[in-house]
């Protein structure tokens, strides 16, 4: 037998008539890759990439709404409309011809959403009490509230059943289903307010509801927060009877165990735990649950690796274990696995850039996955070209370089990297030096582990010039040589300040007293802020935004700000770094406003460190440009549309390109982005 008929992960799990070939899924998350509220193409090459990299069940949609009056915070799915029916079919069927099961998450969002949206419906809930992450002022859920929310998930259960769905979960944590279940949000003196029948009755009246509509074969489960673990909010021994009620009444199919709130970003971060957190942090209380309830447990939390995953199944903690952001990073983990191929892996390094992005970008992106999303063009399986086989060098063996060295060696032309450092991860190597980010290391680690499986040599201490290039004959030439910190404009005082760089590669060591000024808004002057904050420095942060760090989303922010509260961080918005002088043994910040002009302030510190992105290292591309036949151009129309990207400037020459910080300072998503995205074209 071989090791992977052994697996407790690739074992079958039976769920009610539907048997799941294996026990990995993908939980219910939005990417908002929605279009006009329905799941179209690049909804549906999404989910069927993870069917066809081996996984058992998928969980699509991040909280389907089911009402009108519950409009979309992150791009949620309509199911409260017809015309969503064929587009999900269209999407089960993709997944099913890979024999993966598709399931749906749908809900009423409450007071998790706005009512400056959509149709411009009042927010509800099941008391007045504002969610201070969407800030909405919900009114109280009235009789006929209740009784026409019971009847759209009624219809929607429908909706999706007649799609050819495998199943559908309710979403209950921090949505309208279980506002009725807390004490925090459900101050009701009516029949459902007070008791726990009283609280548990729109939950009953919904599933009977959805019973009577898709009958008893079909499978349905609830998402459900089991413990909101804070003072007087739901506890864990009334989550815990929850889930022992739910699963006694015969009425649900399985439960998927969630532990903590998601009213704030703070919060967030418990339930959907990031970079430097706990792995695994619910997995034994969810193994609790199953324990009381007796039915199927599914459950997801930062289960990032195989070998957790595999504890989770092995120890009968959970029946299906969820690996959702693993999936975001790696949709083939299964096949890799089944494989024999564990150590390919993508690595989920935490960074939920991808979360973030819902919100910032309006879309979920890999930070180091450019292809997750953007199936229809970047493919995950780079495949071998059938045109010439070319010679090609990269300048620079950071992220940008080291995934256009993956994608031209996967493509099958002859790669050789040449590193001016010792080591290859370019800035990487600066943000993990913030121990709570180490894990982004993966980043590199992954690639360079690609790379010697490919025979790519990487030649390092190499401060490539011209000829050194040019000496090596290569057809085309790869710039990633990123960028070196550059000052923000100042009148004065350009060489009295350092520069994040400086803080988090340990060149300098933080002062007593600190003034770090981000005028980038990444995470470039958090990570120092995090280091001087920690090594004892007094710190003022200073930002010409309306908020600090502006680049990064809320869930990164949180561990920045918990830092910033327990160090006595002082922030500053809306004000701006204009010189610094020397006074004496120290500096003197003086400090300007867009809003008040000829508004002044003056800070007395030891040090000033200043972030403002990096400039291009652009000597060696612009000394090899002449000789290529490109010029260096790049036909932008072609390189998103197709067509020929490098249009030939004069005969003979290499073709010669940049990508990432040798362009524009920008971030590791947009480097590696740019990685794949020309080198596919090689
Ligand atoms: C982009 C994104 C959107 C999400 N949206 C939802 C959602 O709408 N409903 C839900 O129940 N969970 C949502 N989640 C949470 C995931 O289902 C999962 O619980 C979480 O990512 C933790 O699991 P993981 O560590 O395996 O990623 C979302 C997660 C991500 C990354
Ligand atoms: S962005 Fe980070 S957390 Fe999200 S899938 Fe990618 S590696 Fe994982």
């Amino acid at each position: 037998m071989t090791a992977a008929a052994n697996d407790p992960l690739l074992q079958p799990f039976q769920l009610k008539h539907l048997v799941l070939k294996n026990r990995v899924m993908s939980t219910s998350h939005e990417p908002a890759y929605s279009e006009d509220g329905l799941p179209k193409e690049r909804y549906r090459l999404y989910h069927a990439e993870k069917a066809r990299g081996g996984i058992a069940l998928t969980m699509t949609a991040g909280s389907a709404i089911v009402s009108r009056d519950s409009p979309a915070a992150f791009g949620n799915l309509h199911v409260y409309r017809d015309e969503i029916v064929p587009w999900l079919r269209e999407l089960a069927d993709a997944c099913h011809e890979h024999d993966c099961k598709v399931m749906i998450q749908i809900t009423h969002l409450g007071r998790r959403t706005g009512w400056n949206k959509a149709d411009w419906l009042p927010v509800l809930a099941p008391s007045s009490v504002r969610e201070p992450a969407h800030r909405a002022f919900p009114k109280t859920a009235e009789d006929w509230d209740i009784d026409r929310i019971v009847a759209d998930y009624a219809s929607a259960a429908q909706r999706c059943q007649a799609a050819g769905l495998d199943g559908i979960e309710f979403e209950s944590y921090g949505h309208l289903m279980d506002g009725f279940w807390s004490p925090l949000t459900n101050l009701r003196d009516d029949e459902f307010g007070g008791s726990l029948d009283n609280r548990l009755r729109f939950t009953f009246r919904v599933i009977d509801a959805v019973r009577a509509a898709v009958g008893n074969d079909f499978v349905v489960g609830i998402r459900m927060v089991a413990d909101e673990d804070v003072e007087k909010g739901l506890s864990k021994a009334e989550g815990v009877e929850i889930a022992r009620r739910l699963a006694a009444s015969g009425k649900f199919d399985f439960l998927n165990i969630i532990r903590g709130m998601i009213h704030t970003d703070a919060a967030l971060t418990g339930v959907i735990p990031i970079t430097g957190m706990r792995s695994a942090p619910h997995l034994d209380f969810a193994g609790d649950v199953r324990a009381a309830a007796k039915i199927p447990v599914f459950h997801a939390a930062r289960i990032a690796d195989v070998a957790t995953a595999r504890h989770a199944i092995a120890e009968g903690k959970l029946d299906m274990v969820g690996m959702t952001r693993p999936h975001i990073a790696d949709p083939h983990i299964v096949a890799k696995v089944t494989r024999g191929e564990e150590h390919r892996i993508r690595p989920c390094v935490g960074a939920t850039y991808c979360l973030d992005r819902i919100y910032e970008g309006g879309e979920a992106l890999c930070i180091h996955n450019a292809a997750t999303g953007r199936e229809a063009t970047i493919p995950h399986v780079v495949t071998r070209t059938d045109g010439p086989l070319k010679k090609v060098v990269v300048v620079g063996a950071g992220p940008a370089g080291l995934e256009a060295a993956r994608v031209a060696a996967e493509r099958g032309h002859s790669v050789t990297a040449l590193e001016a450092s010792g080591q290859a991860g370019g800035q990487i190597r600066l943000a993990v030096q913030n121990p709570r980010r180490r894990e982004l290391i993966g980043i590199v680690d992954w690639r360079l582990a690609e790379l010697d499986r490919l025979g790519v040599e990487i030649r390092y201490d190499i401060w490539a010039e011209a000829s050194d290039v040019e000496a090596l004959s290569p057809d085309v030439v790869v710039i990633a040589t990123g960028g070196l910190p550059q000052n923000p404009p100042l009148e004065a005082g350009d060489d009295l300040v350092v520069s994040s760089w400086d803080i988090l590669s340990g060149a300098v060591k933080p002062a007593e007293n600190v003034l770090l000024y981000d005028d980038n808004g990444g995470h470039q002057a958090m990570g120092a802020a995090e280091l001087i904050a920690n090594a004892g420095a007094r710190l003022e942060l200073v930002s010409p935004e309306r908020f600090f760090a502006p680049e990064m989303g809320g869930m990164n922010h949180a561990p920045y700000m918990r830092a910033f509260h327990e160090k006595g961080v002082r922030v500053t918005i809306n004000t701006r770094v204009s010189a610094v002088r020397r006074q004496g043994n120290s500096l003197v910040a003086t400090l300007s406003s867009d809003f008040a002009k000829g508004w002044r302030d003056e800070r007395r510190i030891d040090q000033v460190v200043v972030e403002h992105g990096t400039a291009p290292l652009e000597d060696l591309y612009l000394a090899l440009r002449p000789a290529s036949m490109n010029l260096g151009a790049v036909d932008y129309e072609a390189l998103v549309n197709g067509g020929e990207v490098f249009p030939r400037k004069q005969t003979g020459g290499y073709t010669l390109f940049r990508i990432g910080d040798a362009v524009a300072s920008r971030n590791i998503h947009a480097a590696i982005y740019d990685g794949i995205r020309y080198a596919m074209r090689l």
